[in-house]
């Protein structure tokens, strides 16, 4: 452990995240305040594969890493003098995007004489609802779903964490991209998902929900054959059929009306577990983060049913760098604090 760096001034944090398809940088003062957020997105690239290609997502951050710093340290008016520490996520992720976003980081803290600090990109989902107006305080519940990941997880003070309920299969927003691509929408599917569900009847198609042993757990791969199985009732395939296509072309209203279904089935599992974790843990505060958490319906309906919760602005809940900041800020308060050569990433780092 190295002692919390002590600054008077705000304290600025220059951090890096190239965990999936976005390149990104931020500059965070106290880790409370968004002094710049630069986002390179490469959907438009991996669009056209209808999903991320591991390969030429970290070809695409190599050519932009330097340039989205750059800007970064513009748009929030500051030069390297000014910086105190530098951040990076060092996982979980795709293991040559991660590579790109460390080995940056670790060249610029040694030749820029900065600290460094190795962030989870989960847990930084959860922590950037410290960029709200209201910081959570500890026990505090994360309810965490994003492309990768979905689970409940209680943060102590110390930054100790313990997952209370966690997918068995699919992540939330992967059953949303999965459901999207076989509906025919584009990557990524939860905006495109949510954008047809609003012109449709959400009680058409009552899907199942899935039962089990930890009711605080989850399951959506079952949903997403519910799902599969419908359209190919609705559209006279024969599951056995060989020419089974990807993707299924439906009337506007019966795709609005299965899109609508399938939202409400996730989004009332995600709102049941989360009120049931706070029934059983009593935190001192419950935060919402990660792609899936920019939803519409979950915001109405978790903000609704958890009065208090807070939710990360939409804008940081998908991938960004002001969110690896923020959680950098709470690790140095506490001495976690890494020098360049020690930093590893990890493709499968656990929240614990
Ligand atoms: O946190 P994120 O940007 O990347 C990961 O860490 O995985 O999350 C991306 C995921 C994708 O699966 C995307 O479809 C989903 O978040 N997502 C949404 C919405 N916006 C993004 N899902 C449902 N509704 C949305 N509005
Ligand atoms: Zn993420």
């Amino acid at each position: 452990m190295i002692a919390p760096i002590y600054i008077l001034e705000a304290m600025k944090i220059l951090a890096i995240e190239s965990s999936c398809d976005e390149t990104a940088a931020a500059v965070i003062a106290d880790g409370r305040k968004v002094l710049s957020s630069v986002i390179a997105s490469q959907i438009d690239i991996h669009a056209q594969f209808g999903g991320v290609v591991p390969e030429v997502a970290a070809r695409s951050h190599i050519e932009v890493v330097i340039p989205v710093i750059e800007q970064a340290l513009r748009e929030a008016s500051t030069d390297w003098n000014d910086i105190d520490a530098i951040a990076v996520t060092r996982g979980p992720g795709l293991i040559g995007s991660l590579l790109i976003g460390t080995l940056t980081a670790q060249t610029l803290a040694e030749l820029k004489h900065k600290p460094l600090i190795g962030v989870n990109h989960i847990v930084a989902h959860a922590f950037a609802a410290n960029l709200t107006d209201t910081p959570p305080s500890f026990p505090m519940l994360a309810l965490t779903v994003s492309g990768g990941h979905t689970a409940l997880t209680l943060y102590q003070d110390d930054l100790s964490a313990e997952i209370v309920g966690e997918t068995q299969d699919d992540a939330a927003g992967e059953a949303f991209d999965k459901v999207a691509k076989l509906l025919g929408l584009p990557y990524p599917g939860g905006p495109a998902v949510s954008k047809v569900a609003a012109d449709g009847n959400d009680t058409a198609y009552p899907f199942p929900h899935a039962k089990l042993r930890n009711p605080l757990d989850f399951s959506f791969s079952g949903l997403k054959t519910a799902v599969l199985r419908q359209v190919q009732q609705i559209t006279g395939v024969n599951p056995g059929d060989l020419t089974i296509p990807k993707s299924y072309e439906l009337e506007p209203q019966v795709l609005a009306d299965i899109a609508a279904s399938f939202e409400k089935t996730v989004v009332d599992t995600l709102v049941k577990n989360t009120k049931l974790a706070i029934e059983q843990y009593q935190p001192a505060s419950v935060v919402v983060g990660g792609g899936v958490a920019a939803n519409k319906r979950l915001r109405e309906e978790l903000s609704q049913a958890v009065p208090g919760a807070i939710f990360v602005p939409p804008v940081l809940c998908t991938d960004n760098a002001a969110m690896i900041g923020a959680l950098a800020y709470q690790m140095q308060k506490r001495g976690r604090v890494t020098s360049p050569f020690e930093l590893k990433a990890d493709s499968s780092l656990e929240v614990l």
